[in-house]
Parts: C-alpha cells; sequence; structure tokens
C-alpha cells in the first residue's frame, strides 16, 4: 500500500528513486510519480501504471537533480487518475509531497484553505496537507515551525516526505512506517527497507510523532512537541537483503517453494518468547487471538488445535471487528496478535484497543522491525524471510508452525509433531506440479468454487478459498462441512467446482458424505486427500502422515492451484489488482 522514498545525496536521485519504487512494488499500488529538485526548480512526473510502464512512458528516470521523492499510490481519497497520482504539488510550486495514511480532516482543512484562495488539482488529501505546509510557511518563515504546525492540524493517520525548492527534505511519521537509510553521503527516506537495502543496511527507524529535517548542513529528528531528539542507528536485518526471484517466474511462486524449508526456521531464533508465551496461555483468565486475512485463518486454526489437542479455550477475533467491539477483549486478558508485516492499520488499531483493556500484547510476526514489534510485550519471529507477493503463502505455513509448537508444548508433546516429516511431505507435494497445472487449466472458466473442510480443516478451507480469490478473481468460499446442508448446497449445480479437503483421519466420512451431495447436483470434485475416492473427478494426493500434521500440509497444493490458476487466467500473481501486501490504512 503506497510507497514513499526520498533521496538526498550526491547521486542522480530520478533512476535510485524508481529502482527503490520497484523494489516496493509487493506493497500494491495503482499509480506512480517522483519528482526532483534542480536549480531551485521542482520538476514533477506522475501517472496510471505500473512502475516500469509509467517511466518507458515518462522517462521518469530522466529527471534531473541530486534530490527527490517518488510515491506508489493506493487509491483511498479520489479515483484512480493522473491527477490524483503522487507527488502533489503546492500552490505556489515550491513545496512538493508524496504521503501513505488517511487524513480524517481533510475537507475541513481544504474549506478552510479554499476560503484563503487556495486552489485544488485533485481529490485527494495529499494536496491539502502540502497546501496547509505553505500557509504555514508564509505565517512562521521557518521549515521546522510550519511543519510541526502542520502536523497539530492534522487528524488521522500519515507519513510523509515534502522536498522543498532549497533542497530541503522533511518528514513526518504518525502511525504510517517511515524508516531513513544512511548511506555513504547519502540519505534514503522510504517506507520499507527494500527501498534502500541495495544502498545501505544502516537505518534509523521513526517512532510516531517524529520529523524529520534534512537540509546542507544534516539531518535532524524532532518530536511533535519540538524537541530535539537523539535516535540510534540500527544495522537492518540481513534477510531483508534476500529479494530476488532467483529462476522463479514469480515471487510467490518461489515463496510457495520455500516452505519445506521456512516451517523448519519457524519460531527458531526466538524460543524462549515461545516458552514464555506458552507460560502466558496457561495462567491467562482470557485468552484471544487476532489477525487480518490469512492472518486470521491462521487464528482460526490456533482455536481449533488448542482446542482439540490442548484443551485450552481460545477466542479468534477478526482485528477489523475488535475495533467496532472493544467489549469484545475482557481487562487483564492476553492477546496473541499474528501479522506478516507488522504494520496492518486494522491489527494496529485493535492492539491500540486492547491494550486501552489493560491486555497484554503478544506478537507472532515476520517483519522484526515493525510496529507490531514495538507494541508487543514479547515477539516470536516467523523467521521466513521476506514475502513479496501479495498473498501470503509461506508466512501462512510459518504461523502454523509457530502455532503447532505452542500447542505441542500446552498439551506436553500429545500430537507428536515431527517437522522433519512434515518439511518433507510439504517437498513431496511440491513435485506435483503437472496434474495441478492440469486442474488450474479447467478452473480457468469457472465462476465458483467452493472449498469444504471439517474440524481442522474448516480454517484451511476458508485459507485456501482467499488464495483463490486473491489470485484467480474467481468467487470462492470456504465452508464448514457441517453448514454444507443449511444453505450452500442450494448453489450447487454443473458450472460448480468444489475442493473438498479430506485427509483420511475422523472427518473423512462425514466430507465423503457430503462429497455425495455435491456430486449429485452436478459439480465437479477435487479431493485433496492421501486416500483417493471414485467419487472426485480430481484427485490432488498430499502424503499419509499422522493426523494432527495434515492441515499444516493441505494448504500447499492449494496454494500452488490458486497459482497456476492464476498463470492460465493471465492475472499477475505476484501484485494482484485492487489489493496491498501492506494494509496500512483502515
Ligand atoms: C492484506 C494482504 C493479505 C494479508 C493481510 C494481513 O490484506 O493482502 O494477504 O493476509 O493483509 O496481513 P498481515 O501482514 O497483517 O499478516
Amino acid at each position: 500500500m503506497c510507497s514513499i522514498i526520498g533521496y538526498y545525496g550526491k547521486e542522480i536521485a530520478a533512476p535510485i528513486i524508481v529502482k527503490a519504487l520497484k523494489r516496493m512494488e509487493y506493497r500494491g499500488y495503482d499509480s506512480v510519480g517522483v519528482a526532483t529538485k534542480s536549480e531551485n526548480q521542482i520538476y514533477v512526473k506522475k501517472g496510471i501504471g505500473k512502475v516500469a510502464e509509467v517511466n518507458e512512458s515518462l522517462k521518469l528516470s530522466n529527471l534531473p537533480g541530486n534530490i527527490g521523492i517518488g510515491h506508489t499510490r493506493w487509491a483511498t481519497h479520489g479515483k484512480v487518475t493522473d491527477e490524483n497520482a503522487h507527488p502533489h504539488s503546492s500552490n505556489s510550486g515550491k513545496i512538493t509531497i508524496v504521503h501513505n495514511g488517511v487524513i480524517e480532516n481533510f475537507t475541513e482543512l481544504k474549506e478552510n484553505l479554499q476560503k484563503n484562495g487556495f486552489t485544488f488539482k485533485s481529490e485527494t488529501d495529499t494536496e491539502v496537507i502540502v497546501n496547509l505546509i505553505q500557509q504555514n510557511l508564509s505565517k512562521y518563515s521557518d521549515v521546522k515551525k510550519s511543519i510541526l504546525k502542520t502536523v497539530s492540524q492534522l487528524k488521522g493517520h500519515f507519513a510523509f516526505v515534502v522536498m522543498f525548492d532549497d533542497g530541503t527534505l522533511v518528514a513526518a511519521r504518525f502511525h504510517e512506517p517511515l524508516i531513513i537509510g544512511i548511506g555513504k553521503n547519502s540519505y534514503f527516506i522510504s517506507s520499507d527497507v527494500l527501498g534502500f537495502i541495495e544502498n545501505t543496511d544502516d537505518a534509523i527507524y521513526l517512532d510516531n510523532g517524529n520529523i524529520m529535517i534534512i537540509d546542507s548542513s544534516d539531518l535532524k529528528i524532532f518530536s511533535f512537541d519540538g524537541t530535539k531528539l537523539k535516535k540510534p542507528i540500527t544495522k537492518v536485518a540481513k534477510e531483508f537483503a534476500d529479494v530476488n526471484k532467483g529462476d522463479y517466474a514469480h515471487f510467490t511462486l518461489k515463496e510457495i517453494s520455500e516452505q519445506p524449508d521456512t516451517i523448519l526456521k519457524a519460531g527458531e531464533d526466538t524460543l524462549e518468547a515461545l516458552e514464555n508465551m506458552v507460560d502466558f496461555i496457561k495462567h491467562a483468565k482470557n485468552v484471544y487471538f487476532t489477525g487480518s486475512g490469512t492472518s486470521f485463518n491462521a487464528a482460526l486454526l490456533a482455536k481449533n488445535l488448542m482446542s482439540k489437542y490442548a484443551k485450552v479455550k481460545v477466542e479468534p477475533l477478526i482485528s477489523s471487528e475488535i475495533l467496532s467491539i472493544p467489549e469484545s477483549i475482557e481487562p487483564n486478558s492476553i492477546l496473541i496478535v499474528l501479522s506478516q508485516s507488522g504494520e496492518s492499520a486494522d491489527v494496529l488499531e485493535a492492539v491500540n484497543i486492547a491494550k486501552q483493556q489493560t491486555a497484554k500484547i503478544l506478537s507472532i510476526v515476520n517483519s522484526s522491525l515493525s510496529s507490531l514489534v514495538q507494541e508487543s510485550s514479547l515477539v516470536i519471529r516467523m523467521g521466513c524471510g521476506p514475502e513479496i507477493g501479495v498473498a501470503a503463502t509461506k508466512s501462512f505455513t510459518a504461523e502454523l508452525a509457530i502455532i503447532y509448537k505452542i500447542t505441542e508444548k500446552l498439551c506436553e508433546g500429545c500430537m507428536g509433531i515431527d517437522f522433519n516429516k512434515i518439511s518433507e511431505a510439504i517437498s513431496k507435494v511440491l513435485t506435483n506440479h503437472s496434474k495441478i497445472q492440469a486442474i488450474a487449466k479447467e478452473l480457468k472458466q469457472v465462476s465458483d468454487i467452493y472449498v469444504i473442510g471439517r474440524g481442522v480443516h474448516y480454517p484451511i478451507a476458508m485459507e485456501a478459498a482467499l488464495k483463490l480469490k486473491e489470485l484467480t478473481y474467481i468467487h470462492a468460499e470456504g465452508i464448514a462441512g457441517g453448514e454444507l446442508k443449511h444453505g450452500p448446497l442450494a448453489l450447487m449445480d454443473s458450472n460448480v467446482y468444489v475442493i473438498i479437503i479430506n485427509p483420511d483421519d475422523s472427518t473423512y466420512t462425514d466430507t465423503i458424505t457430503n462429497a455425495h451431495e455435491i456430486k449429485s447436483r452436478g459439480a465437479k470434485i477435487i479431493g485433496v486427500s492421501n486416500k483417493n475416492n471414485e467419487i472426485y473427478d480430481h484427485w490432488i494426493q498430499i502424503p499419509k502422515i499422522d493426523e494432527p500434521m495434515y492441515p499444516i500440509i493441505e494448504i500447499i497444493p492449494i496454494q500452488l492451484l490458486a497459482y497456476y490458476s492464476a498463470i492460465e487466467k493471465d492475472t499477475d500473481p505476484d501484485y494482484p489488482r485492487n489489493l496491498a501486501k501492506s494494509v496500512t490504512v483502515k
């Protein structure tokens, strides 16, 4: 979701900015823009489309100057148009901004500015910020004072970088990510370490309520009350350097293929935190799990596994729902937060609410320097490396691996989990591409897919449906097997495909009964199981393994199926339309 990059240094800024925007493409966007400063003149170019396309047509990289800002926009206020793309300039043309977030009081601010003679070219809240800065600058004639005044007038969440025509760069952060990369004679201000990792691994993490000013003298950081701050330079984790597709056609395929390894690493470098989390769960009055999207599906499995095997009651809550009903979190509880990015706005807001309800925040996170990590008392790291594909794959199984480890400790080894066996089974599934590719060719024509699972397989059915939606744009729904007769059966006909998640375990017979009910209405059946059955039109074989370990294995062929169906439909599996990797706005 919206990526920001600013560059201040000795090199030509534009090509560096374009490259940084390409590296952050995975966050999701619909338009691109770059502004640079050369000899007290600001140049701006922007348009709808992918970074490479817009660069090709507008020659963004050819802009002159050693200072610049760039942006990829994911539309919130205003349609996807060239005018709404960032950067936005103030009426004087002397100040330019890129911004991520939502300004809640922008209508009111805009009306006031209009009363004072300001005009607007776009529908964005961003153009309001830059004109507010111009208004405040003409009042105070001081960059720092004008920025402090501006941030005090804004309501909402924001991160922005502003470039003045004298070359001064200013950034502000409030509940949206912003990191400064410190290079040799150069500074990078970015939403994401991927914006500068090729150039430097030294970084300063701005906190909420910080502003940064870089001018010809040096870099200074202040809090929103104007106090000067000293911030440590941190080494960015080496894992972030590994962001190439290698020989894979897409990041999504690479990340699916890494899972035999990533499930082994999950949580391994934070084992003490894992032990402590188990302890917290044992002694807590109430335990809630929360997350959004894929991470919420992992929370659903946490509930099923923990009640089934450890007899521990936990409650899964969708993060955005906590915002509507804060009372769902009882005082003095623990909230276990699952998030790949650690930056999802709904998740951070849920954390905020839970803290107000005196809950303790324990997290399972991939991005180890994220906002969520800063908000948590205890952190287990997924350790699966950067996940670039928008649809979560390896982070989902890393979340599951950690949930398995916790459950196994809670039930004192009752599940007999063997991660080497799981890893081998996943490797075996990953050799089965041709069968899955053949099924993907059929799915290309289909408009509805249902995925059925019972018990511990139901959260996997939900996640399978989510992967199919995200990657193929086909309508897909996860259904608990027992619910079939209570509605969904009315939808079954010969145009429908149903994926049955059905390993040979205690749910097998009831799920086969579902398959018969569906088949007799003409729908086609894809069985995901270690055991074939004549009812299946297609059988996707998974290896036989001890019962508790099936869920983490059975999602793998469906990830592959979603990936290959996307290829068949000619959609981009790494960057699905309308979606963003880090959803940093509510
Ligand atoms: C976005 C992504 C989803 C992801 C969700 C939660 O919606 O498109 O794929 O599951 O965010 O992300 P998180 O980083 O908090 O796990």
